[in-house]
């Protein structure tokens, strides 16, 4: 396990490295983890994703927002190996991820979740956890004809399965079969599963949808524990109090195009972003406690 920093210092750490970045879509960032340029998704004549530039600051939240349809998940997808850009670059710590596949992404340093959890049912959660690692040696052949390594090395999986079941309070379930878990417990088996890998990176793809409000407030907590432990976060999100208790900064999406970038209290109140809700159709209240996107901009 990470040391665990005074809580807070690193938030405080990622909001004053922002502070000088102007908010402006695809603003330069002081330490990118993730850089990408002209990312860009077809399907037939629907231009899904087209992002000129964009920079994701190493050790911060980054919430990516947008209308339903802007090209969100499409974008992840292409991040993180799972689809095939038409066109573009994109680089990983410094490193050209085009053409890798999504498992040795992660093997790289760069999980994510998905929007429909993809636990399998079928499979207890302690076997769904050892999914979650990578780079085992009991892949390699030399290693897999020399059993003891291979054991030893099944003992610190199922040891580093089990500290993260607590840590995500779902030791009781480990037996259980995934499918019997409640939504918000599939989602913490998502992330915990994530985990297993011990990435760099976890983009999270709308966490909290679905989740019952006892459980809003752990994965909340969960995600900042990420950026405690120096891990970077991406996330996609629509209910923008969220967004404004976590992120410190927001990326903004529609029709496929970075249409804004800043911090969330400056974000919240740009026009073009105001504009392209009311233009979007979305599903979601813009705020959870029913304070308007547009009070804060009274035009
Ligand atoms: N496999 C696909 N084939 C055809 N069209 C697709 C496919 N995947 C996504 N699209 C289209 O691409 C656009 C972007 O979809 P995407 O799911 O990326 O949006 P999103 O921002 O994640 O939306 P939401 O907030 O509803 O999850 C949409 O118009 C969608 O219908
Ligand atoms: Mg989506």
């Amino acid at each position: 396990m990470p040391d665990s920093p005074v809580a807070g210092s690193r938030k405080e750490a990622a909001v004053q490295a922002l502070a000088a970045v102007p908010n402006v879509p695809g603003a330069p960032k002081p330490d990118p983890i993730l850089v990408a340029d002209n990312v860009m998704r077809r399907f037939g004549g629907l231009t899904a994703v087209d992002v000129d530039h964009v920079e994701i600051q190493r050790g911060a939240i980054t919430a990516l927002i947008g209308p339903n349809g802007a090209g969100k998940t499409t974008f992840f997808n292409l991040l993180t190996g799972f689809d095939t850009p038409d066109s573009g670059s994109w680089l990983f710590n410094g490193k050209d991820l085009a053409g890798i596949p999504a498992y040795r992404v992660a093997r790289m340093g760069m999980v994510r979740t998905f929007q429909l959890t993809k636990a399998l049912s079928r499979m207890k959660v302690i076997e769904n956890m050892r999914l979650g690692s990578t780079g085992q040696t009991g892949e390699r052949l030399w290693a897999s004809m020399l059993p003891f390594t291979w054991r030893k090395q099944e003992r610190e999986i199922t040891s580093r399965a089990d500290g993260l079941l607590e840590r995500f309070n779902l030791i009781a379930k480990r037996e259980d079969f995934a499918g019997s878990l409640s939504g918000g417990q599939r989602k913490l088996l998502e992330m915990a599963r994530a985990l297993m890998s011990g990435p760099e990176m976890v983009m999270l793809d709308e966490p909290m949808a679905g989740v019952n409000p006892a459980l809003t407030q752990s994965l909340l907590q969960h995600i900042k524990d990420l950026r405690e432990q120096g891990m970077t976060v991406l996330f996609v999100e629509h209910d923008m109090d969220m967004v404004r208790d976590i992120s410190d900064w927001v990326i903004v999406m529609a029709q496929g195009r970075v249409i804004a970038e800043g911090p969330p209290e400056d974000v919240m109140k740009d026009s073009a972003v105001i504009d392209a809700y009311l233009g979007g159709h979305h599903d979601k209240a813009l705020t959870a406690s029913g304070v308007s996107f547009t009070e804060e901009d009274p035009a």
